[in-house]
């Protein structure tokens, strides 16, 4: 239990209480269950681009180790949370959305309309996941087995063997 995680939704029905939002509410029950983590905060913000990027930022200053978004990754136009994210991490980690993508095709085709993105800003790794409850769900269970390793990773300083 040595990690901080964070959970944000990115809806504005959500937001504005128009929707329950069960996707994040999963996020977290999945992040409790493996026992990974010390704290877990859960945010909910509509799709503003600017309000997203400045909670990534709060969260990467208080040394949170893990973000997980859901929502807000595919074609409408307010569907901002991969350029709030990109706004806001250091280097792009493609393997994570790649994997996410790439085991979600053999679900749905409907895969190649996420947008979402991966990266680390400071020492936290933000992953994005798509919105609806069955698509978070299916996100989380591809990407689960490789967190723990990524954040030791991150927290390495380089010191870290990986097998080879
Ligand atoms: N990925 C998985 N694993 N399962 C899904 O059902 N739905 C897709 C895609 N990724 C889906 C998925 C659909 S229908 C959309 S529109 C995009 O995610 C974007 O979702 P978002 O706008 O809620 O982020």
């Amino acid at each position: 239990m040595k990690y901080k995680a964070a959970v944000i939704t990115l809806s504005d029905k959500a937001y504005h209480g128009e929707r329950e939002d069960l996707s994040g509410k999963k996020l977290v029950s999945l992040l409790e269950n493996s026992g990974l983590y010390s704290e877990i905060e859960y945010v909910l913000l509509s799709d503003d681009r600017l309000s997203i990027a400045s909670e990534l930022k709060r969260l990467v200053k208080e040394g949170f180790d893990l973000v997980l978004t859901t929502g807000g990754t595919g074609l409408s136009g307010r569907d901002n949370t991969p350029e709030a994210t990109k706004d806001v991490i250091d280097k792009e980690v493609p393997g994570i959305s790649e994997l996410i993508r790439y085991e979600s095709f053999k679900i749905t085709k409907r895969a190649a309309l996420s947008r979402a993105v991966s990266g680390i800003a400071g020492k936290t790794l933000i992953i994005n996941m798509p919105g609806s409850l069955k698509a978070v769900t299916e996100s989380y269970e591809i990407i689960k087995d490789i967190i723990p390793h990524a954040l030791e990773t991150i927290n390495s300083n380089g010191s870290l063997n990986c097998g080879r």
